[in-house]
């Protein structure tokens, strides 16, 4: 986040590693075209795409325009903004693997630092495949330039590690190359407007602090369900599934937005800070307790308005007996002296009904009625329901007395609506971090213990999970997925939200 005096970042260059790849054209190049039309860019201000592919300068801005009229919120439109931000953008072929090829980074670094006659930021965005991210930390760290800690930082996309022992490595070989603050570990759920509303609504005001806590919350829910299937990605999900590529990041985040005490301040270490003491509180699920917190399932073949949908295991790069689970739902306790014994369910998966990411904070029931049996019969607890994507929005639910001459109590919302609050579109979050890398706020990026935490929460699940084969496929497309992610909540005397 950048302050409210709207000062633009220093001279930065972005080397963007995977320059033609997918993430650059979906979401890193509208991103900036975006902060460009805001006037949030820096002034001066260079992004070079790096890659194996031979394109010229003018051939790769083609490509990511064709990107931006697709996947930016902003398209090119008829004043022709891309024409201007275009000259920012180059293309340096290279071949990360070649450890002599990096000078060109160094030279290039060298040539604009006489050219803008002052030492610009800069940043290493490695938008590869995981398995690449060793080779090209390591590589980069030999650069001189690298040793710089205040102007020279470096981005690691999700996910990081594949479990919590590669992830230690990681951060162990990372932390050998570069300080802890020049490493920017993206989780592009922080980024987004409404996940960091959180901290907002529960620390901006004084209401709802009071009742956050085991007293009054009776239990909390996130879901993050998503229509799509696999969208080609069968190559990197089969090493991963819902647990690993949602639960472990997105979820556990949004979980710590929820769970967090009050910082003091919002400084990046105190935020994280907080954060991991959340993480470290997670009650460590035992191997024989897995069966009864978590939930896997994987969906099948079946029919999505009245189209035929193949299943997972039908999927591209799928394995036809393929073990990984493309829904997820555990439930999971934090121990402390505010959440101790309240249940946080968290469920994500693909193929579901709908996509959306909701959290609920369900309070528990008022502890006396004086009203009439009859009067209460649609009575429900108090609810604040947390939208994040895509209706943004907070829904506080509460008892209305209905109009009229009989006595009845219904239950009725409040509702505030990001749209209809504020005129305008909200920042995409890649947006929102890009621009918090090349001003160095880390606020919002994992620290190496916080990703770690992470991983020891759902170690035990992936373990038993890992030594078990599953009866998959266990739920229809389109469906809210397995009967057994029901009962997880029903057993409780609770039941999913379903949005
Ligand atoms: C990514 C996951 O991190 O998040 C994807 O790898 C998932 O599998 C995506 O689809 C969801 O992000 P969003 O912002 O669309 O909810």
């Amino acid at each position: 986040m950048i302050p409210a005096t709207n000062q633009r970042p220093p001279a930065t260059i972005l080397f963007i590693f995977g320059g033609s790849g997918d993430l650059n054209l979906r979401k890193l190049t509208p991103a900036l075209y975006n902060l460009f039309i805001d006037n949030y860019l820096p002034e001066r201000f260079s992004v070079v795409g790096l890659g194996r592919s031979s394109y010229t300068d003018e051939s790769f801005r083609e490509r990511l325009l064709e990107g931006v009229q697709e996947f930016s919120r902003r398209k090119n439109g008829p004043d022709d903004t891309w024409k201007s931000f275009a000259p920012t953008i180059s293309y340096l072929q290279m071949d990360a693997g070649d450890a002599g090829a990096y000078t060109k980074l160094s030279d290039y670094v060298a040539s604009k630092k006489s050219e803008w006659g002052e030492l610009p930021n800069v940043v290493f965005y490695l938008a590869v495949a995981p398995q690449l991210v060793p080779g090209i930390a390591t590589n980069l760290g030999k650069l001189p330039l690298c040793g710089d800690k205040s102007h020279v930082r470096i981005v690691v996309e999700k996910p990081f590690g594949h479990d919590l022992k590669t992830a230690q490595e990681l951060n162990t070989l990372l932390g050998g190359l570069f300080a802890e603050e020049q490493i920017y570990r993206i989780d592009h759920y922080l980024g987004k407007e409404t996940v960091q509303n959180i901290l907002a609504l529960r620390f901006a005001n004084s209401l709802f602090e009071p009742i956050w806590n085991r007293r009054y919350v009776e239990y909390v829910q996130i879901t993050a369900s998503e229509t799509v299937g696999l969208e080609g990605r069968g190559g990197y999900y089969e090493g991963s599934g819902a647990l690993r590529d949602m639960i472990q990041n997105h979820l556990l985040q949004m979980l710590c937005m929820v769970a967090t005490e009050a910082p003091i301040s919002f400084d990046a270490n105190e935020v994280r800070n907080k954060k991991v003491d959340v993480l470290n509180a997670i009650r460590r699920i035992k191997p024989e307790q897995v069966n009864d917190v978590a939930v896997r399932g994987q969906y099948g073949p079946g029919k999505k308005d009245d189209k035929d949908i193949p299943g997972y295991r039908q999927e591209e790069g799928v394995k036809p007996d393929s073990s990984t689970e493309t829904f997820a739902a555990v439930k999971l306790f934090v121990d402390n002296w505010r959440w101790e014994d309240v249940p946080f369910y968290l469920r994500t998966g693909k193929s579901l009904p709908e996509k959306a990411t909701v959290i609920t904070i369900q309070f528990k029931p008022a502890p006396y009625y004086a009203f009439p049996e009859e009067a209460t019969q649609s009575w429900q607890p108090n609810r604040l329901t947390i939208g994040i994507q895509p209706a943004m929005d907070i829904r506080l639910r509460f008892q209305a007395k209905r109009p009229g001459q009989t006595l009845a109590i219904d239950p009725v919302e409040m509702v505030f609506s990001y749209k209809d609050a504020y005129a305008g579109q909200e920042p995409e979050a890649y947006e929102t971090l890009l621009l918090d890398v090349m001003t160095g706020d880390a606020t919002l990026f994992m620290r190496a213990d916080q990703v770690e935490a992470a991983w020891k929460v759902v170690t035990p699940i992936l373990e038993a999970w890992s030594s078990e084969t599953p009866d998959f496929p266990n739920y229809a497309p389109g469906s809210w997925g397995p009967e057994a992610a029901m009962q997880l909540v029903e057993k409780d005397g609770f039941q999913w939200m379903a949005k």
